[in-house]
């Protein structure tokens, strides 16, 4: 099955992602100099973005990941997060890097700060490649922003569907009808809600 047939617009281009993603790259670079920060990528949506972005990191750095679950009534997260896979290290004393893929209402970043901050690492930053500024339900502040972008259910580069999409190279919305299927099953009749613009039943 063609991926591409299911998309009604690309949001964000490869090439403007890649350009963008260099820019964040070598301001890390200048602003960690001297530093050896830690890039914590949250799993599985970011793995895309932060290995671009490592490799447009030109000083020393480390990687380790973290994955989070949050529970909540449909597209709604209620702010409640589990922490499926933990940092393999310590990081007393580090300069952290939160990496994630999309800010949405904030809560899974919200949680992630505090629980961080409880461990004394040096420094504590996030770097969010989307900003889907509308939806916000916590301050987060965002100190590397790639993009803000519209209350669209967004796909690619990372982002998924159902667990679909996450290797198309740009940032795309699908076509509504697809939001309305069980990914996998085309068949499927569309028997979801739609909730600011997005599918009721999210895959995390
Ligand atoms: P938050 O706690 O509402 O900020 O949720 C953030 C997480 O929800 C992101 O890390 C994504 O995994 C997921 N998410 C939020 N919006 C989208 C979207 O438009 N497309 C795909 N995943 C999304
Ligand atoms: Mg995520």
């Amino acid at each position: 099955m063609a991926l591409l047939d299911d998309i009604d617009e690309i949001l964000i281009p490869e090439e403007v992602l890649q350009t963008r993603i260099r820019e964040l790259g070598r301001t890390i670079s200048t602003d960690y100099n001297g530093k050896e920060p830690l890039l914590v990528a949250i799993l599985t949506g970011a793995v895309l973005f932060v290995s671009d972005l490592i490799r447009q990191v030109s000083i020393a750095c480390q990687l380790d990941f973290m994955a989070t679950s949050s529970y909540g009534v449909k597209t709604e997260s209620s702010g409640i997060v589990r922490i499926l896979k933990d940092l393999d290290q310590s990081i007393e004393g580090r300069h952290v890097i939160i990496v994630d893929d999309i800010i949405d209402t904030g809560l899974t970043m919200d949680y992630l700060l505090e629980t961080l901050k409880a461990r004394y690492p040096a420094s504590l930053k996030v770097c969010a490649l989307l900003d889907k500024v509308p939806r916000r339900l916590r301050h987060v502040p965002i100190d590397y922003r790639g993009f803000e972008i519209p209350d669209k259910f967004v796909v690619g580069y990372g982002l998924d569907y159902g667990g679909r999409y996450r290797n198309l190279p740009f940032i795309c919305v699908l076509k509504p009808e697809i939001y309305g299927q069980e990914p996998g099953a085309d068949d499927a009749p569309a028997v979801r809600h739609f909730t600011h613009g997005r599918p009721a039943r999210v895959v995390r």
